[in-house]
């Protein structure tokens, strides 16, 4: 449970909240590249963080995430035109390049030097596998970009998606860290996930934000290791496996990132890769989901497709996921209709749901130290300091007396981690 105040400090993020302000000093994903996948394309719009803003790429490739409305007199620059290197605003013609720089003022006496005392509001951006990040903080504070193992792979071997919720950032995110909604919201009568036994729960901060950890017993002896990693401030990275089953995650894993669009609608991002192989056509099984915008077909205006029928005799929720492991139905579900902007005043938290009272503590912890003054965590500066191995997911059956002794790479810090080998390596069984 939090109380009132505490709700508030973590789930409002417009520019001036201290939460609004933090996040804007991290790399947040924005929109997907497919959204503007072309020079001279059509511009898109985009909410983050309570603010309108425009992105496109200009005939150079470079991506502008600019304020919507005109420097000039406000018309919004998404009907603007996307010319010659910049973005032209259609009302009297000023154009923009991907800086924010005002190029060209043709409405106004010829030598006029007016245009270069304007500045129009821009974000620097960064394009990595298959989404846009942005940054949205003070520009002298510009991190590196996390050099997470799958932030160096070919594009053909990521995938991401995006689906609109209508429902705060936090409710979505909270999902993510939430290992024992498994065994309930996405049974099916059909296959069960090897969670027939009480999961015992462990979590511990990181540099990076929380790891996650939940431990089954495994027939033989062995135990069943989900390994879960809270990102700040906004991802989750999950063990998904590859070829629809949630025990081989050895070839990859996804991160679910949750950027706020405002208090009460964030974009759920999911991004997901393979170590070895690029990713073929039909296995980003979400995309199956999600229709014109961005928008679920199955959402509380139609019950989220649910058929009472379906619930009885095939899964838990009588939803259909439109292809195993997509789940968007069931989690959209689960988190929206807790209405736009849930009261954590009002819960009841069991020993269950450890994972989600540690992320929120975290949060809590990272948010307050950044109110006073301090440099917030995982926020990297120092290129010595991006070493992410230890940021990692698994689910894996480990047969050893004491599964750590099989995962050295599970370090809590960058500067345990570069000593150490990579947090995904399995040591001594290989994964099955
Ligand atoms: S409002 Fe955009 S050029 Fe005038
Ligand atoms: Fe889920």
């Amino acid at each position: 449970m939090l109380s009132k105040e505490q709700n508030q400090l973590l789930t409002q993020t417009d520019r001036g909240t201290p939460m609004g302000e933090l996040m804007r000093r991290y790399w947040l994903p924005a929109l997907l590249s497919e959204e503007i996948p072309a020079p001279d394309c059509p511009p898109v719009q985009v909410r983050l963080l309570g603010e309108d803003l425009v992105a496109f790429r200009d005939t150079n490739g470079r991506i502008g995430l600019l304020a919507e409305a005109c420097s000039h007199r406000g018309t919004s620059l998404f009907y603007g035109r996307n010319e010659e290197g910049g973005l032209r605003c259609i009302y009297h013609g000023w154009k923009y390049d991907a800086e924010g720089r005002v190029l060209d003022t043709p409405a106004e006496p010829a030598g006029s030097t007016f245009r270069q005392r304007v500045s129009h509001p821009a974000y620097p951006t960064r394009e990595v596998g298959g989404m846009v990040f942005a940054y949205m903080g003070p520009p002298e504070r510009e991190p590196l970009f996390p050099a997470y193992e799958w932030a160096g792979l070919p594009a053909e071997q990521c995938y991401a998606t995006k689906a609109i919720q209508d429902c705060n950032y936090l409710q979505g995110l909270e999902g993510e860290c939430d290992s024992s909604h498994l065994s309930f919201l996405h049974r099916s009568f059909r296959f069960e996930l090897p969670s027939d036994t009480a999961p015992r729960y462990e979590t511990e901060d990181t540099d990076f934000g929380v790891r996650l950890i939940a431990l089954r017993d495994a027939p033989g002896g062995a135990t069943y290791v989900r390994v879960s990693s809270f990102i700040l401030p906004v991802a989750c990275a999950v063990p998904v496996g590859r070829g629809g089953t949630s025990l081989d995650t050895s070839e990859g894993y996804e991160v679910h990132f949750y950027t706020p669009i405002d208090d009460t609608h964030s974009a759920r991002f999911d991004f997901g890769f393979n170590r070895r192989r690029p990713i073929e056509p039909d296995e980003p099984v979400r995309r199956r989901a999600i229709g014109p915008g961005y928008r679920r077909f199955a959402n509380a205006a139609n019950h989220y497709l649910q058929d009472r029928e379906k619930q009885r005799t095939e899964n838990y929720t009588g939803m259909t996921d439109f292809g195993f492991g997509s789940f968007l139905a069931h989690d959209s579900c689960a988190t929206e209709s807790m209405g736009p902007l849930y009261d954590r005043s009002r819960e009841h938290l069991g020993v269950s749901d450890l994972g989600v009272i540690s992320v929120r503590r975290r949060l809590l912890d990272v948010v307050q130290a950044f109110q006073r003054g301090e440099q917030p965590a995982h926020v990297v500066t120092e290129p010595a300091r991006n070493v992410m191995t230890h940021v990692t997911s698994f689910a894996e059956i480990s047969d050893a007396a004491n599964w750590r002794a099989e995962y050295p790479g599970l370090a809590s810090s960058a500067e345990e981690a570069r000593a150490d080998v990579p947090g995904h390596a399995r040591v001594s069984v290989a994964s099955r």
